[in-house]
This record gives structure tokens, sequence and C-alpha cells, in this order.
């Protein structure tokens, strides 16, 4: 059932603050402002030399941002990669090594490979799933659910958030057991993940301007996205939305990356679409912006009111995001990103839940 809703991607979509608070409930202790304790998954994170992380497409993306969390928060050594590469490498697993697994379906074919290779090296095995009676959930030691509910469209969207809403969690716990999160600073980040479902709303109250976004995008035939930090997977992330359900060619790239050869891309015909929230990182993607600027690049800048004040150029189109802490921004960024693809592809006619060539779930290698 889609609601009020024109199509299920629209509808989960909407569902996002409602699925991330219940998500959040899950992990913790609303009434404390902590994590749960004992918290679930009951993960040994003390002695750990290192997290293995695979999966594919989107949930990939959500264990790449989740990356920066483990590291920074937990001082964890992270490794990722896609499934269908991890699965043939015979990468050797450390000893008393955790490996972790997202997935939507818990079915992905590759991403269940990756885990039963995981298991024959002896690691523990961790999932983050929305589907709790899946392959992946059954045959792992430790399940951190998402509670997203059923995905119906092919481009995931509310999955996403919620792995990315899980996974903080996670890392958080990681940092807890490890020594490397004080009391104050659970307490400071459990309050910035209480705040997403509010801020989460508030993003979908753009959908109106990137409506009109999405009007001159449609004419585009191929968009760069750039980030740095967190917001470089969000740029792959948007890059494969819009050409999962739009076609339109896109590529996602570090924004650091663009000296080393995408720049001679720019020309007026390509959007840029820059994630930047106003982080510790804004002033080095801003000049790499600047860049894209004095080569007559296009460039439509997400960010918020201090980004929008401080980075030096006019874009073509700027979208404001509400003031958030920058760590977990991620969550409340995807929003932008999938609705600038969702709006595009609509604007072109494509049918975007069930877009060409694709399956909800790939079972199949
Ligand atoms: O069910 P899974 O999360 O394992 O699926 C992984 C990918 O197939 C999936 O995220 C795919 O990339 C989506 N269509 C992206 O929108």
């Amino acid at each position: 059932d889609k609601g009020n809703h024109r199509h299920f991607m629209a509808k989960e979509i909407h569902e996002q603050p409602e699925v991330v608070a219940h998500t959040l409930t899950h992990y913790l202790d609303m009434a404390a402002g902590t994590l749960r304790q004992p918290f679930e998954p009951a993960v040994e994170w003390k002695g750990l030399s290192r997290l293995s992380v695979s999966a594919c497409g989107t949930a990939y993306y959500a264990g790449l941002t989740a990356k920066y969390w483990f590291e920074r928060l937990a001082r964890l050594p992270v490794e990722i990669d896609v499934a269908s590469e991890f699965r043939y490498r015979e990468a050797p697993m450390p000893e008393n090594g955790l490996a972790l697994f997202i997935s939507q379906s818990g079915e992905t074919a590759d991403t269940l490979a990756c885990l039963k290779y995981a298991k024959q090296e002896r690691q523990t095995i961790l999932s983050v799933v929305n589907m709790p009676t899946s392959t992946i959930a059954r045959e792992s030691d430790a399940v951190a659910p998402t509670l997203a509910g059923p995905e119906i469209g092919v481009a995931s969207t509310k999955a996403f958030t919620c792995q990315l809403t899980a996974l903080a969690c996670l890392a958080l716990a990681a940092a807890r057991a490890r020594g490397t999160l004080s009391a104050e600073d659970e307490i400071r980040h459990v309050q910035h993940l209480i705040a997403l479902p509010g801020l989460l709303a508030k993003a979908l109250e753009l959908e109106p301007e990137i409506e009109r976004l999405a009007r001159e995008l449609s004419k585009a035939s191929d968009v760069l996205y750039l980030g740095r930090g967190t917001s470089f997977p969000l740029a792959l992330e948007g890059a494969l939305k819009l050409k999962e359900i739009s076609y339109i060619h896109a590529e996602g790239y570090a924004a650091g990356e663009l000296k080393h050869g995408p720049i001679a891309l720019i020309d007026e015909d390509m959007p840029v679409i820059v994630v930047a929230p106003h982080d510790a990182l804004f002033e080095k993607t801003a000049s790499n912006m600047q860049e894209v600027a004095a080569r007559g690049g296009r460039i439509i800048l997400i960010t918020d009111a201090r980004g929008a004040a401080e980075c030096g150029i006019t874009p073509e189109a700027t979208i404001i995001m509400p003031e958030m802490d920058p760590l977990f921004a991620p969550i409340v960024y995807a929003l932008p990103i999938q609705m600038i693809a969702y709006q595009t592809a609509v604007f072109m006619g494509k049918d975007v839940d069930q877009p060409r060539n694709l399956a909800k779930s790939v079972t199949v290698e």
C-alpha cells in the first residue's frame, strides 16, 4: 500500500523520520539518554584487532560511512570491500576477528558467500539486516536489526538510513567497550542521535525546492557528485541512486580526487553536486568547489547556512540543510540525495519503483 504517495519509493523516503526513530529505540535507552545496557547484540569489541566489512550496493556505502565512525570513535581498524570482490580474494582474516555484513534483504548471494568464507576463517559473524528471518540473519552469531519495515522500491532509501543508524549505535557501543568514549561523550553523541528524526522531518520539507532543481538535472547526460570524509560515501550513494532510477550517468568522487582526473570533465553542461556540511573538512571541499567554478562548472551545493555563507562562490543552486552535529550528518544528508534522484526520475517519467534491468534482491551472482 502506497498510502497517499505515487510510488513506494516516495512513501519510503517519507517514512524515514519514523523508522529511524524506531531503530534508535532498539539501541538507546531514550529516558537515560545512553546506549542500552546491556547492549544488544552482545559482541566482544574489546580485544578486537580488526573489523572486516562486506556488502553490496547501497549497503556497502552504509559500511563505508561506518568505517569513519568505527575508526574515529572506537579506534578500531576497519577493512571494507564490496562482497563480490572480497569473496574471491582469499583475504587472510585475523585471529578472533569480527566480520560484519550489511544487507537489507539478508539474501544477497555475494554477501552470503563472504559470510561463509568468514566462518571458515573462524570469524565471529555480525550482521546488520532488515529481514530478521533471512539467511544472513540465521547464519550470523549476532544480529543488529534495522527496523525499517518492508522496503518495496528497488532503490534503497529507508533501509540505508536505518543501516547508518544501527551502525552509528554499534560504533558507539564498540567505543564504550574499548574505553575510547567517555560517559559525557556518550551522552553527547546519543543526544545527537535522538535529534535525528526531527532533523529528517525538516529535511523532507526541502522537497518542493528539490523538485524545481530536478527539472534542470533531468536535462543533463552526466552528473558528478563530490564529498569528503563521511560525505564521500554519500557522493557515491547519490550517483548510484540517480543512475539506477533516472538512467542519467553519474559518478561519485572523493572531492580530493578531483585534480587526479575528473576535473577534465568539467564544463557548463555537467552539473556537479557537492555534499558539504560545515564540518572540519569544509574548507578543503570549498576550495575544490572553487576550482570547479573557475572552470565554468555548474555547482549544486548541499550544505547548511554556515557552509552557504562561507563557500566563497555563488552556486547555481544551494540546498540549505538544518544545523546539526557533523558526525552523524550523513544520516540526514542522505535525504536530499534520495529526493534529487526520485524527483528527477519522476519528472523524466521513469518507473522509479521498478527500474529496468534491476531486481530488489540479487540472489544470484
Ligand atoms: O538486500 P541488500 O541490502 O543486500 O542489497 C544490496 C544491493 O543490491 C542494494 O543496496 C542495491 O544497490 C539497491 N538497489 C540500491 O538502491
